[in-house]
């Protein structure tokens, strides 16, 4: 890590501040993955990998303080990361390759990455979903959203009930029914086939035999079946 990324992760530091899911940890974690993932790329471009990386969840709390709902974070955070990389003197081509990382990202980017840095980003963010991580990240969302630790319903009826069009990529209706084990079989189950490098959805396929144990073991728990 040089200088011009020390003083990057200040100014994220600052912006992020107080996002318990979004912390620096994450983007650290992102960051190794992604490092790990580029290892066995020969044609990435570290300098636009490393900036997307530190960068991309830089608007996230402005999506989440957003009372109207209407920012995103991937859009906003490409904005607010062209102001910082042209202060610390980036050329204007890196900074659009740097921005088309950021901007797509996200699971449900509008526009899909179509870089390899771009890829290694969305593949590396994604697996911080999975595995003790994201079942521990999970439940720190449940509890900021009051959401239940189990939910017993099933699946089916659960999307039917609960998310709008009935759909599983629907808008949560109650978020009180929802719960960590809804959000691994609606959301994170389908992870490894969006997924773009083969080391991703190796590393993605062993995670998700982890949580399936998890969730398996946690049903037997919480209906009493000892
Ligand atoms: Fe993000
Ligand atoms: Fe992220």
């Amino acid at each position: 890590m040089d200088e011009t990324h020390t003083d990057m992760i200040r100014l994220v530091e600052k912006e992020i501040f107080g996002d318990a899911g979004h912390t620096m940890d994450h983007v650290m974690r992102v960051f190794r993955t992604a490092m790990h993932i580029a290892s066995n790329h020969a044609d990435v471009d570290m300098e636009v990998l490393k900036a997307a990386i530190l960068l991309h969840d830089v608007a996230r709390i402005r999506e989440d303080n957003d009372p109207l709902g209407k920012t995103d974070h991937s859009v906003l955070g490409a904005e607010i990361a062209e102001r910082i990389l042209k202060e610390l003197n980036y050329h204007g081509e890196t900074i659009e390759r740097i921005k088309h990382c950021i901007r797509t990202h996200r699971y449900r980017s509008a526009e899909k990455p179509d870089s390899i840095e771009a890829r290694i980003l969305y593949d590396a963010d994604k697996i911080d979903l999975l595995g003790p991580i994201g079942i521990a990240r999970s439940y720190m969302i449940a509890g900021e959203y009051n959401e239940s630790l189990y939910s017993l319903t099933p699946l089916d009826e659960y999307v039917r009930s609960n998310l709008v069009g009935g759909k599983p990529d629907g808008r949560i209706m109650d978020i009180c029914k929802h719960a960590p084990n809804i959000e691994f079989e609606t959301k994170m189950k389908n992870i490894p086939e969006r997924l773009f490098t083969e080391e991703a959805k190796q590393i993605a396929d062993e995670r998700l035999r982890f949580m399936e144990e998890f969730f398996h073991r946690l049903r037997r728990d919480v209906s009493g079946d000892l």
